[in-house]
């Protein structure tokens, strides 16, 4: 018998505290429609592995530098082995490809610090995604949650929210602004969303 929940699978590659705000919403009854099942990490050293840990999650480690070209094949062993049927990125530092992508239409999603299609694409990760906004001098940046296609951050936009630029904002300052005020916010809303879509879709196949 399959859960009535949909089993998602967090991917992280650092600190994690978008996989804590998962957590915590979860916790809080705020995703009804999903289940964290799994924690994948590209990097062994991540605090998010500590984080999922602590929450009861199982996590494993699949690291490219380790094995190399079997680390999708990997991925997909994990998944499967797990029922995952919805996957989150969220500081996910590793290129995904399309065939990977194609494996999982409608059921992948990310987190992007920028409020797209400013900010985004190739080479914009991390802190550069900031000094970037600030260079532009935006008065206006924030977050985005969408889905994965095989275009860099160009899948169809989920939720977005905006966060104000401060003049004294450093990149440093305006990462930690978004993080608070957006991201952790848009990413459970938005996987509850996706998550209730895809139930609804499963019940509807059910009573064909
Ligand atoms: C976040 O800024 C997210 O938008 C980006 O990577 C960062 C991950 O941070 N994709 P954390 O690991 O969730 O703390």
């Amino acid at each position: 018998m399959r859960s009535d929940k949909v089993k998602i699978a967090v991917f992280v590659s650092g600190g994690g505290t978008n996989l804590q705000a998962l957590i915590d919403a979860q916790r809080a009854g705020r995703l009804p429609s999903g289940e964290i099942a799994l924690v994948v990490s590209s990097n062994p050293r991540a605090y998010a592995i500590d984080r999922a840990v602590d929450a009861g999650i199982p996590a494993v480690t699949v690291c490219r530098k380790e094995v190399g070209e079997q680390f999708e094949g990997e991925l997909i062993r994990v998944l499967e082995k797990h029922g995952i049927e919805m996957i989150v990125l969220a500081g996910f530092m590793s290129i995904l490809s399309a065939d990977f992508i194609s494996r999982y239409p409608q059921r992948i999603i990310n987190i992007h610090p920028s409020l797209i299609p400013s900010f985004c694409g190739k080479g914009m990760y991390g802190l550069h995604v900031h000094e970037a906004a600030l260079a532009y001098g935006v008065k206006v940046s924030g977050a985005t949650v969408h889905y994965v296609n095989e275009i860099p951050d160009g899948g169809k936009i989920i939720l977005q929210k905006a966060v104000r630029v401060r003049q004294d904002d450093t990149p440093e300052s305006l990462q930690k602004r978004i993080m608070k005020q957006a991201e952790w916010n848009i990413l459970p809303r938005a996987t509850q969303l996706v998550a209730k879509k895809l139930l609804k879709e499963r019940k509807g196949e059910q009573s064909l």
